[in-house]
């Protein structure tokens, strides 16, 4: 028995790194065993802020589905789909929209932050505005009741919920509100020692090949004030040492301890963590270059995801439209 309907989705932005990895994915891939799962691309709301250059939108969304698959994501356990193949989730955007009070929309802190926030693109538009409401479509459609999503999503799981009880007081009960399953995201910075993110340059992709994972480690910042190979080390400052806690075994207060009293040098350490994050990510490096060269798997992964997708949103808006006796035919 499964315990429950979950839903999650990511916006085609391009390859898949290892923040995003060990921040959710990782996490959706053990999600898929015990619950209903799907997971989809959300490729409506790359939209909502990258409209005027659509160029890279195709080829993102098949590498999405490589880096999906590349690192454990089943379709005999979950359904993979694409939001713009269920026009049923429009439709009920549309419905919602109707009904969902434009305060709710303005004072939403992703729309005020990116407004202020993004200045070389123009997204005071209205579907940007309505971010938000179609993410309300995309996981009421499936009547949802988990979705996986990292802090910032929050406001968005909330309104989900405000927009299901409006719904349920106005029409009767359809929905029930879907509770955010908060992951736990193990903290990997960048190879700059910033957050690990695209804009900065700082990304390890799941598509990196080996020797490029190696490069990047070894550019790595460390403790900026070990000179010496043996000086004492601060691993708690130390990019480095996020990974060791991550990708290390046994060995981790070995190397805490190796490294406060000086006894192992950077180069080492990094050699060290190198060879522990080769060995995890190489199964999956290996997987994703075999999906990359069949695209038809792709295609079928999706094709049948969608028509599984789709069954379930056609029944809900049907209910939908019976609820708001707006169901003429
Ligand atoms: N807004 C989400 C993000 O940027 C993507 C998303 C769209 C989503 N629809 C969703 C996530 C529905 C969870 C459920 O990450
Ligand atoms: Fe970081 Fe390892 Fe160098 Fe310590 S020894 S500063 S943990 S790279």
């Amino acid at each position: 028995m499964k315990k429950g309907i979950v839903l999650s989705g990511s916006r085609p932005t391009g390859q898949l790194h290892l923040g995003n990895y060990f921040g959710a994915l990782e996490n959706w891939v053990r999600l898929q065993d015990e619950y209903e799962c799907y997971f989809f691309i959300a490729d409506w709301h790359a939209l909502t802020t990258g409209y005027e250059n659509t160029s890279d939108i195709k080829v993102n969304i098949t590498e999405m589905v490589a880096d999906f698959l590349a690192a454990g994501l089943d379709p005999a356990k979950c359904t993979i789909f694409l939001q713009s193949s269920i026009a049923e989730h429009a439709e009920l955007h549309l419905l919602f929209s109707m009904m969902t009070p434009l305060s709710w929309l303005l004072r939403c802190p992703s729309y005020k932050d990116q407004l202020a926030q993004i200045k070389d693109r123009d997204i005071a538009t209205y579907g940007f505005l309505g971010y938000p409401c179609l993410q309300a479509a995309d996981i009421l459609i499936y009547k949802a009741g988990f979705v996986p999503v990292g802090e910032d999503q929050l406001p968005h799981v909330e309104m989900t919920r405000e927009i299901a009880r409006r719904f349920n007081f106005l029409y009767g009960n359809v929905f029930p509100e879907p509770h955010p399953l908060l992951t736990h995201a193990k903290l990997l910075p960048g190879t700059d020692g910033r957050k690990m993110s695209k804009s900065y340059g700082n990304t390890i992709a799941l598509a990196e090949k080996p020797e490029d994972i190696k490069k990047k480690i070894s550019t790595m910042v460390t403790d900026p004030a070990r000179i010496h190979k043996n000086d004492p080390g601060d691993p708690s400052v130390c990019s480095v040492y996020s990974y060791q806690n991550v990708f290390g075994g046994d060995d981790t207060d070995a190397v805490k301890d190796a490294c406060i009293n000086g006894s192992i040098g950077c180069v080492q350490c990094k050699r060290h963590l190198t060879e522990m994050v080769v060995k995890r990510m190489t199964p999956i490096y290996e997987k994703r270059q075999e999906i990359m060269s069949s695209p038809s798997i792709i295609r079928e992964v999706v094709e049948d995801g969608n028509r599984r997708a789709a069954t379930i949103a056609k029944n809900t808006l049907s209910e939908v439209k019976e609820a708001m006796k707006i169901n003429w035919l």
